[in-house]
């Protein structure tokens, strides 16, 4: 691994102008001011290159017009110079080539979600990373940055809501309701450019992370159903399925993209033995906390009683609300730490191939009558 004293060294893949997720993830991480820009591959377009890599003050050296070009010629640069990792945020068939060239030529990698286009690349990523292993695969998944994601995780890992029995978790959105022509539709609803799955591909893979997350448990087996609502769409657009979990957990997951007027609607629900909580991704500072012999407790972001982990991932104080940003740049926090070798990431190769496992699994699920299927990794 590079070593260096100063700001660790980013490059990115996608994010040109006009993109949804690549300034999302700049802001992110150049909020805690630990890590700086230094090159990019921002379009397929070499003019948008150009203008994304002026626009943010990348040296025109250094604002390539193809990924592979920018591996070669960062590799060549002195190692106090060249990029120390990249962050992915193109389309999903543009992630396992990136990833791979990345690691390949030695470069650490943050890949935005799903990991790859299918389960045969996650697997082939999986041999790369293992081969590398000097160097650092991290997935955004984003929710697992919301500090009161990781307190729920630590109160069901220390017992507090006894033995865990039943999830439920949803992920809703309405903007695919109709049919839609804008950059984002258009690869998201391309199975060439998406993968196997639409919905459960772009948003049922953050349910599915979620859920492992806070739980601490696998999810072994699926009975879905997805659908196509709208008309000519030649992936799905909503779906819904039963899962079982490793010691006895079961539950439901629930995706849609057509579920008019509704934003951005991730909720967990987990349930066990003596308690429950609940957490909803658009009022993401409070936690809910139920037990069958007390009322319920509304716990509070940046709160003095939150656990020490979760405390260190607030930067204001209680009652200035954060969010997305802030939960993003978590995830770039970690990734810097995992990155200067002071721990792992909670959302790495592991996540990245049971993510594809899971998309493959509810596919096959759903086009056999929604038998239960294994989750095979
Ligand atoms: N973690 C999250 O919360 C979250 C949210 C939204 C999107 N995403 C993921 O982020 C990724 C990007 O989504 P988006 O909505 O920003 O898409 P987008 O279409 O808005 O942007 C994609 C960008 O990638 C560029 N690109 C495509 N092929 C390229 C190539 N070969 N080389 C260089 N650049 C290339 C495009 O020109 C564009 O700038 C997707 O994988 C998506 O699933 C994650």
């Amino acid at each position: 691994m590079t070593q260096s004293s100063g700001k660790i060294r980013m490059g990115m893949v996608g994010g040109g102008q006009g993109a949804f997720i690549g300034d999302v993830h700049r802001l992110a991480a150049r909020l805690d001011g630990d890590i700086e820009l230094v090159c990019g591959a921002f379009s397929r377009d070499p003019e948008n290159c150009r203008i994304t890599g002026e626009a943010l003050g990348v040296a025109p050296a250094r604002s390539y017009t193809d990924f592979n070009e920018m591996m070669r010629t960062e590799a060549a640069l002195p190692a106090n110079e060249r990029m120390e990792f990249v962050a992915i945020v193109t389309p999903n068939h543009v992630h396992f080539p990136v990833a791979k060239a990345a690691l390949e030529a030695g470069f650490s990698v943050l890949s935005d979600k799903p990991a790859t286009l299918n389960l045969e690349e996650a697997l082939e990523l999986r041999k790369i990373v293992q081969a590398n292993n000097g160097l650092a695969y991290g997935l955004t998944h984003t929710y697992l940055g919301y500090p009161l994601v990781g307190e729920a995780r630590g109160i069901i890992e220390s017992g507090g809501i006894g033995k865990v029995r039943k999830v439920f978790v949803e992920y809703i959105q309405g903007w695919l309701a109709t049919e839609v022509e804008n950059k984002q539709a258009d690869w998201r609803t391309d199975p060439a450019r998406s993968g196997g799955s639409g919905c459960m591909g772009d948003i049922g893979t953050h349910a599915h992370n979620l859920a492992e997350f806070m739980t601490g448990k696998r999810m072994t087996h699926v009975a879905a159903d997805l659908s196509i609502f709208v008309e000519g769409r030649r992936l799905d657009d909503d779906g819904s399925a039963l899962f079982k979990m490793e010691d006895g957990v079961k539950g439901t997951l629930s995706a849609s993209q057509v579920c008019v007027g509704v934003e951005n609607g991730l909720s967990i629900r987990v349930y066990g033995e003596t308690g429950g909580l609940e957490w909803h991704q658009e009022e993401p500072n409070t936690l809910k906390r139920t037990y069958s012999d007390r009322p319920t407790e509304l716990i509070r972001a940046a709160q003095g009683y939150l656990s020490e982990g979760a405390q260190g991932w607030f930067r204001t104080p209680p009652g200035h609300p954060e969010g997305y940003i802030e939960a993003f740049a978590n995830c770039y926090r970690e990734f810097g730490k995992a990155l200067r070798s002071q721990g792992g990431v909670a959302s790495g190769i592991d996540a990245a191939v049971r993510g594809m496992a899971f998309i493959e699994a509810l596919l096959e699920s759903s086009e056999n009558d929604s038998a239960w299927t294994e989750i095979k990794q």
